[in-house]
């Protein structure tokens, strides 16, 4: 009855080590991985100290998905928003990938891991992208889970490149307008050949999407907890797991 009502309400604060069932692990999990910048305040540290945490959680979650057998993991790291904030954190938070991939990416390969990244590459500096596309290279014939960066991403702009290619596709005279339907999207997005997300998380207690994946949401559960993003442990991910297995996806029918 408990996990009932948790199940409905999707919020839980005692984390429970419990293991998923191994017979409905979500195919693709989303998350968006937020609350460091509160993390290192609530400790008095300065934010950086909260996104360098927030980065062995990285770590952390991507060897549980992969134990688990998730096959692919999405993880929300700069939105096209975030270039708003403060110059020296947005240079802070553009040296991460580096230093995130020349600790981690010996694990990475030997754990089978596939590195991607979703995003606009034009904008990010030169050190940044050279990092991910070099661990997107190395990593390319791993055949484990697939973890996608969303670095520099954002749905509506994915989805007004979109319009503007299949625009171009009918200006060229190549495709009728009432032709157009969900696989012309789906084809142009950044997330072409990717299935959904089955299982949306957001940490740090807020509530909204942030523009995260707007299009490919559309039917995909979701789970928020309070805890930050540097504090989200394996237990709290097997927990969201747990909830996700205990849900109705009815997808409009009965
Ligand atoms: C998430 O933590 C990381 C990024 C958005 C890059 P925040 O930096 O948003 O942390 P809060 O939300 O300010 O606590
Ligand atoms: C969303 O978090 C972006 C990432 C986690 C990378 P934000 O902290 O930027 O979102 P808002 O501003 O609270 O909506
Ligand atoms: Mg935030």
């Amino acid at each position: 009855m408990l996990q009932r009502v948790k199940a409905l309400f999707g919020k839980t604060s005692v984390p429970q080590s419990q293991i998923p069932e191994s017979d409905n692990i979500p195919q693709h999990i989303a998350i968006i991985m937020d609350g460091n910048g509160r993390w290192a305040k609530s400790r008095g540290l300065p934010r950086m100290a909260g996104h360098h945490s927030g980065m062995k959680t990285v770590k952390r979650i991507t060897m549980a998905a992969n134990r688990l057998g998730v096959k692919y993991l999405t993880l929300y790291a700069f939105s096209t928003e975030n270039w708003k904030r403060p110059k020296a954190e947005v240079e802070f938070l553009m040296k991460l990938p580096q230093e995130f991939l020349s600790i981690e990416l010996k694990d990475l390969m030997e754990n089978n891991v596939q590195v991607r990244m979703m995003g606009y590459r034009g904008d990010l500096p030169s050190h940044t992208l050279q990092a991910v596309e070099e661990a997107i290279e190395r990593t390319a014939g791993n055949t484990g889970l697939v973890l996608n960066f969303a670095l520099n991403y954002g749905s509506r702009k994915e989805m007004i490149e979109a319009v503007r290619s299949i625009s171009e596709a009918v200006a060229e005279g190549k495709l009728d307008p009432s032709d157009i339907n969900e696989s012309h999207m789906e084809e142009h997005l950044l997330t072409a050949g990717l299935p959904d997300p089955d299982l949306l998380i957001r940490t740090s207690g807020e509530l909204r999407l942030s523009n995260f994946m707007l299009w490919q949401l559309a039917y995909s559960e979701m789970w928020f907890t309070d805890v930050y993003w540097p504090e989200f442990t394996e237990a709290h991910f097997h927990e969201a797991v747990r909830v996700y297995q205990m849900r109705a996806r009815r997808y409009g029918g009965v």
